[in-house]
């Protein structure tokens, strides 16, 4: 199931607002999305909006960030007017930057690490999926001046998981490797799926249970929390690795008898991720995190836009 094997469906571009209607709403939106109209669709392929907007990603660094470039490409593809920047932040410097960034007229934020809980804490409003993850990396300047947090990396995961690499996950056991904001950023989306299991295993073991324990309501799933080594080795339908150990070339200890079914890794590169080296070692295919990067702006442009795009063609670009 690789990605560069995997077929998109490539629907006529008058359907696709059909397709892809609806945007979550939430209570304080810039304006009312609604399904679009048959006028609306037309729009889509003429200017729709003429007045530019401005957009950026704050971070630090953020140098790397490949924000800018999806983001021109939605709003080509969308026929948005949009500007869309990175903007460095001292590390002690979130909210002056975001302060200075809307009060010049700015539109909408995203945000990347290490500022993501900075830009909760930034807005009046957030999303479900902002409150459960601890984080947001997405704001946006409501009508009425206020700011709406929202977090679309689990979303995006879920999408990219589900549409593009074709997964079914409801009834499904799956492994989430680490604790830390990644993971937390995608359990409650994971657990909407309804899974039948997920397993939750980090280095260090509190931090794995607290984030098992910040979910255990009651819902349709199982979850459980271990280090590496009580995780059992049983056939495992996923194994998301939502470790920052790739940066260093690493792959959590899990036990070598474990077997699974599909692996993703929330992190891509150019080259093969430590992480799919393992899992195609153990004869499974494992996708990297380049269709979520793609999946969660696409879900930031929706909420910021009224309109979700087309991921198609940046899903093939892969660098
Ligand atoms: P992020 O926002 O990228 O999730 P984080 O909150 O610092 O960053 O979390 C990093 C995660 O990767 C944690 O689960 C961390 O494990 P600990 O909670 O035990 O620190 C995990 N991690 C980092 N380096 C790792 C390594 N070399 N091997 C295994 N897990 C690692």
């Amino acid at each position: 199931m690789k990605r560069s094997g995997v077929r998109l469906l490539s629907p006529a571009p008058f359907l696709l607002p059909l397709l892809f209607p609806l945007v979550d709403l939430p209570s304080c939106p810039r304006r009312a999305v609604h399904i679009l109209s048959g006028a609306d669709m037309l729009c889509v392929f003429r200017p729709q909006n003429t007045t530019m907007h401005r957009y950026a990603v704050v971070g630090h660094p953020i140098a790397h960030s490949r924000s800018p470039d999806i983001h021109r490409h939605f709003a080509q593809a969308t026929a948005q007017a949009l500007e869309y920047e990175r903007l460095l932040a001292p590390l002690e410097g979130f909210a002056a930057v975001a302060n200075e960034f809307f009060q010049g007229g700015g539109n909408g934020l995203n945000i990347t690490a290490p500022f993501k809980a900075d830009a909760l804490a930034f807005a009046d409003e957030a999303s479900a999926d902002a409150s459960a993850a601890n984080a947001a990396n997405t704001l946006m300047r409501c009508d009425d001046g206020r700011f709406y947090a929202d977090n679309t990396d689990g979303r995006g995961l879920l999408r990219d998981l589900t549409h593009n690499l074709g997964l079914a996950l409801q009834g499904q056991r799956i492994l989430l490797l680490g604790a830390g904001g990644a993971a937390r950023g995608v359990l409650r989306p994971l657990l909407a799926a309804a899974p039948a299991q997920v397993w939750i295993a980090n280095r260090s073991v509190e931090r794995a249970q607290a984030l098992a324990e910040s979910v255990s309501s009651g819902g349709a799933s199982e979850v459980q929390a271990s280090g590496w080594d009580g995780v059992p080795v049983a056939p495992w339908d996923v194994v998301i690795n939502a470790t920052s150990a790739g940066l260093q070339g690493e792959v959590p200890p899990l036990a070598a008898g474990l077997t699974l079914g599909f692996g993703y890794d929330m992190l891509y590169s150019h080259d093969t991720t430590a992480f799919q080296g393992w899992v195609r070692e153990r004869g499974a295919e494992c996708a990297d995190g380049w269709g979520m990067l793609v999946e969660q702006a696409a879900e930031s442009f929706a909420l910021w836009c009224g309109l979700r795009p087309d991921t198609t063609a940046l899903l093939a670009q892969h660098p």
